[in-house]
């Protein structure tokens, strides 16, 4: 892993409705770090929302603009960074993400993702068919990439984003690994 001492990066990864930019973006402000989204950079870039991108280029189109966007993200540091739940997928993302910073993986259950992604409103993979079955479904490809790609797995059922966010921070410090202090 990277040297923490000169640097610091995190990664958010974990499936949609895990809460990856919302406790992303508390935790920044805990450790004094930038924040960003990396599905909203993709469509800052693109000046099109997701299921534009989808419509048009399909997911094959989003992946690549998926890894350019995390390729460049990944060179700013002391940074909270917010992937997609299926960043995981495209093997380069995974290399980058565990070579440039910490993943911490936000664990959560199916009813709580249903719950928190509601209609499915701007989730084109939630937009056709049971979004059950699908969540389920992605959950079951995905769930050994998280494993595997996690530097930490917190749980994020409680639904309390201050409280998480308060956890991965603990964490960092118990293994020395909180952004280094500037002047
Ligand atoms: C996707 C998750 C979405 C977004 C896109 C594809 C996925 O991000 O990147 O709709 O493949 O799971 P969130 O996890 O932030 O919803």
């Amino acid at each position: 892993m990277l040297d923490m001492s000169q640097d610091f990066r995190l990664f958010m990864i974990g499936p949609m409705g895990s809460g990856k930019s919302t406790v992303g973006r508390v935790l920044a402000n805990l450790l004094g770090c930038s924040f960003v989204d990396s599905d909203a950079e993709i469509e800052a870039r693109c000046g099109a929302d997701i299921p534009w991108i989808f419509d048009v280029e399909g997911e094959v189109g989003f992946r690549r603009r998926e890894a350019a966007v995390l390729s460049d993200l990944a060179k700013r540091s002391r940074v909270v960074i917010a992937t997609g739940g299926g960043a995981v997928t495209t093997a380069g993302n995974r290399e980058l993400m565990s070579e440039k910073g910490i993943v911490v993986y936000l664990d959560v259950s199916i009813e709580q993702q249903l719950k928190r992604t509601g209609s499915g409103e701007g989730r084109p993979l939630l937009a056709q068919g049971d979004r059950e079955a699908t969540l389920k479904k992605l959950m079951l490809e995905r769930k050994p990439l998280y494993e595997e790609l996690a530097d930490m797995i917190v749980s994020a059922s409680s639904g309390n984003a201050r409280k998480v966010a308060r956890h991965i921070q603990e964490q960092l410090s118990a293994r020395s690994l909180l952004p280094p202090v500037t002047d």
